[in-house]
């Protein structure tokens, strides 16, 4: 390898590193917000929608077959984000995450489908919505 390919590849894989998109052993890649993401404002009626729209899995859930009334919702819940999720943490070794990161994180676990594009207007208006209703969750005690 010539000095110049050899200081090319490793400025790309120091990029690549950098944005987590070594994505082979990064199971957190998918759920990983992209490097410059802007979130987007979603429509936080559109999220209610998705929120009881099956079509959006694989496997014939919606997001409201377990989250309906704030069920399987966790403590976590109701601190601000980032924050560790346990099941982010333990299925794709995410320390903390961002509530669209969430989203995409049961995208992609429970709902057994691909992450939402991180421009669409989809994931923006689940996250409004998911954001609403954080704001009436009660941890249980
Ligand atoms: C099969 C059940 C199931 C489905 C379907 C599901 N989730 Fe979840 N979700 C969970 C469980 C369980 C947790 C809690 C994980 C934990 O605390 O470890 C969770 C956690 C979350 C959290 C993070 C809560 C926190 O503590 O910060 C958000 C936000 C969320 N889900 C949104 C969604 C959205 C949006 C959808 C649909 C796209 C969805 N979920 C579909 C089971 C589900």
């Amino acid at each position: 390898m010539s000095m110049l390919s050899k200081t090319l590849a490793s400025t790309l894989l120091a990029l690549l590193a950098s944005t987590g998109a070594m994505a082979a052993g990064d199971p957190g890649a998918s759920i990983t917000r992209p490097v410059g993401y802007k979130p987007l404002v979603g429509d936080a009626a559109l999220g209610e929608k998705l929120f009881n729209d099956p079509k959006l899995s694989t496997n014939g859930m919606s997001c409201a077959s377990c989250h309906a009334n704030h069920g399987a919702f966790q403590a976590s819940f109701a601190k601000p984000y980032p924050h560790t999720v346990a099941m982010a943490k333990d299925q794709l070794g995410r320390k903390t995450v961002y509530l669209d990161e969430m989203v995409q994180g049961c995208m992609v676990m429970p709902m057994a489908a691909k992450p939402l594009p991180w421009d669409s207007k989809e994931l923006a208006a689940l996250t409004a919505y998911t954001a609403s209703l954080q704001k009436t969750f009660k941890p249980a005690r």
